[in-house]
């Protein structure tokens, strides 16, 4: 029996369904269940810390601590450590601007900004745990701020730069955010995205917020409260050149970021400084074998967590070169993405199945006006990958030299949690698969029962036992950390996805299990979707299903029952389009609106999404069954047909 913290590890390890045996993988990851705290405490010591720990993991389930009593600065890590070497004068991040200017901030520029920002925030009276919230475009004052932030202590929260006012401001008053960092705008499309304007209105939502900086991108008039707003420019002329780096306590929150779950609430996932950043200074080892001499990009908005693990964190923590774009993928031309890695001589590119499938359809012409050949590896995240879109990935942009890692996280995870290993030990890949776990991540596949399942069948995703990038919590609702993630199956973290293992024991994500969707990426609960649907005055119940789209992955479609006495109307179609991107953002537009008289529900009440799912998809339900089913298959037939005789009566399928 193995223990662990203060738990027993039982189980089998994934290990045991190996067909190839990988010897310098298959070595690493036995010794790293073997005995996982010496296994994390050598990966710890990669990091510089001012106190070392005293316990490596206090595992009292559900609650991991890593590194207990060790202090060390994930600014410092990312920067300070840098400076004191050659990398001063080495390229931290290449910006890109969307009108196609180019900032260069070496690593000693990035220290003298880091530290004036980090001493305007002091001098504005941010302190150790104080919650500061960014909503910035894709900047170098974004990572900037953030690594400020954790400079001195106070916990970031970047808002994507996509949501809308009510959205940002749920989030500031999650966190009581008392300062709002923003932009007067963002260029997307060439066009203006009045950033400040969408701020001042979710202040006003927002109690909390009594300050709010302004950076200047476009140079657009914005309005200025007086006392509340401030410009950054004015700061950081009173500035001071160096801040010490505050000592942290492992445990101490890094940031928090919000995602969608299975409830109308998005969920404040909190990270952890010591372990968050040694996972993902050995993950980004391990999958992308980063070498001094690396050119990396990865396109996903800071706002998302690989934003922040694998744009900022990881890559700067190892010193590496990023590429940090600013605007749309495809604008002024369809090029736009190619051209930037030939400029840069990006060497790494980590994207999402979204991103490749759009290109696709644009055609392989594109990339091959531009010279790619400085690429040596790639990367999907955020949904599976078609082997289609992976083999097109691999042919034109890779040009059959660069071999896919397929990442396989979430939010919550913090860093990449199954995907190829090439920085180990390269091994066979297989289109559409992440293959396997890296090491210390105990991945399996398990029944409804929570038994481990033969290889071949389709089951739950879990984790078995805790690793250093899991999160400590979700901010503020220690309940719904339990209730998400450790009571569908006790002691055992559940990803809320399923996957299967095939006959070689390569794991194949196979999506969400749970009620939650993926747009192009995009994380969106069914219930996020239905509470905006429902605020709309003339409804009265809605249910969100998604159905299969071609670039996307999956495409919102939405069911709506009217008031008594309101009919179906385009206008009425309209305002809900128009309801769901006020609330969420324009991820959350619907492609298709079905007006029903009424929903079909289970016994206990709850909605029978796979029937709206077959309607969605215009299949038939026939004897498929699901693992989440409580209803028979005669009730599921029934309510099937009565579903579609209620969309009929109700004036039938509205596409947008
Ligand atoms: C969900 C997490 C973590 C980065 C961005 C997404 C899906 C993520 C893959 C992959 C298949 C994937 C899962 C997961 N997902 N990566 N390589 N193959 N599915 O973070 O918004 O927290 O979403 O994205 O469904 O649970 P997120």
């Amino acid at each position: 029996m193995q223990t662990l913290g203060d738990a027993e590890i039982t189980g089998r390890s994934s290990l045991e369904h190996r067909v190839w045996p990988h010897k310098r993988y298959d070595e690493m990851y036995r010794r790293s269940l073997e005995d996982p705290e010496r296994f994390w405490a050598e990966e710890a010591r990669r990091l510089d810390w001012y106190e070392t720990w005293d316990r490596v993991l206090q595992w009292q389930p559900p609650y991991a601590s890593w590194f207990v009593g060790g202090k060390l600065n994930a600014c410092y890590q990312c920067v300070d450590r840098h400076v004191k070497t050659w990398r001063k004068s080495k390229v931290a991040i290449y910006w890109e601007g969307e009108l196609g200017e180019t900032r260069v901030l070496s690593y000693s520029t990035l220290f003298r900004e880091v530290n004036r920002f980090a001493s305007a925030l002091q001098k504005l009276g941010v302190e150790k745990g104080d919650r500061v919230a960014l909503y910035l475009p894709m900047i170098p004052e974004l990572p900037i701020f953030m690594l400020a932030c954790a400079r001195i202590g106070a916990v970031h929260t970047v808002i994507f730069s996509g949501f809308s006012a009510k959205a940002i401001a749920d989030r500031l008053n999650d966190t009581q955010a008392k300062l709002i960092i923003t932009a007067d705008g963002a260029y997307r499309r060439g066009k203006i995205l009045p950033l400040k304007g969408i701020a001042d209105e979710a202040a006003d939502l927002s109690p909390s917020v009594d300050k709010i900086i302004v950076v200047r991108r476009t140079g657009q008039p914005v309005p200025m409260t007086e006392k509340r707003d401030l410009e950054l420019g004015s700061l950081l002329d009173e500035a001071d050149k160096f801040v010490k780096p505050e000592p942290m306590e492992s445990t101490h929150p890094l940031y928090i970021l919000y995602t969608s779950g299975t409830t109308g609430k998005p969920k404040g996932v909190i990270h952890s400084t010591g372990g968050y950043l040694v996972y993902n200074h050995s993950a980004y080892k391990w999958v992308f074998n980063i070498k001094e001499e690396s050119v990396y990009w990865c396109t996903a908005d800071v706002g998302w967590v690989t934003g922040h693990s694998s744009i900022v964190y990881a890559p700067l923590s190892h010193g590496a070169a990023i590429v940090l774009y600013e605007g749309a993928p495809d604008y002024p031309a369809v090029d736009r993405w190619w051209d930037i890695i030939e400029k840069y001589g990006v060497t790494i590119f980590y994207t999402s199945p979204t991103a490749i499938r759009m290109f696709m359809r644009y055609g392989e012409e594109w990339p091959a006006k531009h010279d790619l050949s400085t690429l040596e590896l790639l990367g999907s995240v955020g949904e599976p990958i078609n082997p289609e879109a992976w083999q097109w990935f691999y042919k034109y942009i890779g040009g059959e030299r660069c071999p896919i890692v397929d990442t396989w996280w979430q939010t919550e995870t913090g860093g990449i949690m199954i995907s190829p290993s090439p920085g180990i030990e390269p091994i066979p890949l297989k289109p559409g698969s992440a293959t396997f776990p890296l090491p210390g991540i105990d991945a399996a596949v398990v029944s409804a029962e929570g038994e481990e399942l033969p290889l071949g069948q389709k089951g739950y995703l879990v984790i078995r036992r805790p690793w250093p990038g899991m999160l400590p919590g979700i901010y503020g609702d220690p309940e719904r950390y339990k209730e998400s993630y450790w009571s569908r199956f006790p002691g055992v973290y559940y990803t809320g996805d399923f996957a299967i293992r095939d006959e070689d024991g390569y794991f194949w994500i196979l999506g969400r299990a749970d009620e939650v969707l993926k747009v192009a990426g995009h994380r969106l609960g069914t219930a996020e979707l239905e509470d905006a649907a429902v605020s709309h005055p003339a409804v009265a119940e809605a249910a969100a299903a998604a159905k299969p789209d071609p670039v996307k992955g999956e495409a919102i479609v939405l069911f709506v029952t009217l008031k008594e006495g309101i009919a179906p109307s385009d206008t009425i179609k309209k305002e809900l389009v128009a309801q769901l991107r006020k609330s969420i953002g324009p991820v959350a537009t619907p492609e298709e609106i079905y007006f029903t008289r009424s929903l079909p529900k289970t016994r206990s009440g709850k909605i029978m999404r796979r029937i709206l799912k077959a309607i969605a998809m215009g299949q038939e339900i026939g004897d498929v069954t699901t693992l989440e089913d409580e209803a028979s298959v005669e009730e599921v037939k029934k309510a099937h047909e009565a579903l579609k005789e209620a969309i009929e009566g109700a004036g039938g399928k509205a596409a947008r």
